[in-house]
């Protein structure tokens, strides 16, 4: 693992702590004592902040609110096969390979593919004996000049894949996030006839005031959590976040409605977006 993505990787600990604090269906197999003891150091940092001022989502509303909006896009669509790339500690791929029996690819770098692994083992027998065969972890830099032709090879012969990207392209400057983009275009495309989408969560510099001060703090968190890397420049709005789809050759991009009526009144810097081919 590079320095720099070595940066990025204590969020990931962060957030599967925050979504077993959710009680999200098997989060509890994945939240560690790293997870939990940056939750509260951040918390007493000042996240807390954005907890009391109405409207500004917490960090954890901030974490819901994008976990849930991808799972609604995800089931909307009913996928034969989901990758998730950068996919850290999540719940969801056994989620989807245990309970929805949808064959789950994780894509991370090799020591979270490891931490993954040994969290995947502990799990207690009945829910691994669900899982089968269908939940795949692998090892894998998703910006080699190879990782398209990687990618089209775990997407062969799905008629519906999805490909889920869950607070990873913020942390990659616009370059990287378009060879991203363009290397999962090239994956779906490698096969035609099939129903593809990609979910991926985007922020953009409009909205106001509140969402401009949401953001603030959000980074501010993001900097802290990340030792001081920091999540890179945001979107100037949706335009040029269809302009970056279309650039990576999607013919559509849309943002997902999120409809979570208990967090419908809170002014998030974030989107979850949807491109198809
Ligand atoms: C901010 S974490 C997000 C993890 C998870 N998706 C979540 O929502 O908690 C970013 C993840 O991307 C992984 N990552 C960073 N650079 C990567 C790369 N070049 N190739 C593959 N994975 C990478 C990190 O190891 C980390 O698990």
């Amino acid at each position: 693992m590079s320095e720099r993505d070595a940066q990025i990787a204590p969020t990931a600990h962060y957030t599967a702590y925050v979504w077993s604090r959710l009680k999200l269906p098997y989060a509890e197999h994945f939240a560690t004592t790293r997870g939990r003891l940056i939750f509260w150091s951040a918390r007493l940092a000042g996240e807390w902040v954005a907890s009391v001022v109405p409207r500004l989502p917490s960090m954890t509303q901030y974490l819901e609110l994008r976990h849930r909006t991808i799972e609604r896009a995800l089931l909307a669509h009913a996928p034969d096969v989901i990758v998730e790339i950068g996919a850290g500690l999540s719940r969801r791929g056994v989620t989807w390979a245990s309970d929805e029996g949808v064959r789950y690819v994780e894509i991370d770098l090799p020591a979270m593919i490891a931490a993954k692994r040994a969290a995947i083992d502990a799990l207690p027998p009945p829910i691994r004996k669900r899982l089968g065969d269908r939940l795949q972890l692998v090892s894998c830099d998703i910006l080699a000049d190879d990782f398209a032709h990687q990618l089209a090879k775990h997407l062969a012969g799905a008629r519906r894949p999805a490909i889920v990207a869950e607070g990873v392209m913020g942390y990659f400057p616009e370059d990287e996030r378009l060879r991203i983009a363009r290397s999962i275009h090239s994956a779906f495309a490698a096969e035609s006839s099939r129903t593809s989408i990609f979910l991926c969560d985007l922020r953009a510099r409009e909205g106001g005031l509140g969402v401009a001060l949401a953001a603030k703090l959000l980074k501010g968190g993001i900097r802290v959590l990340t030792r001081g890397r920091g999540a890179r420049e945001d979107f100037a709005n949706a335009a040029a976040i269809e302009s970056f789809f279309s650039a990576a050759g999607y013919r559509t991009s849309a943002p997902v409605a999120p409809q979570l009526p208990h967090l419908a009144h809170l002014r998030a810097p974030m989107k979850v977006w949807q491109a198809t081919l």
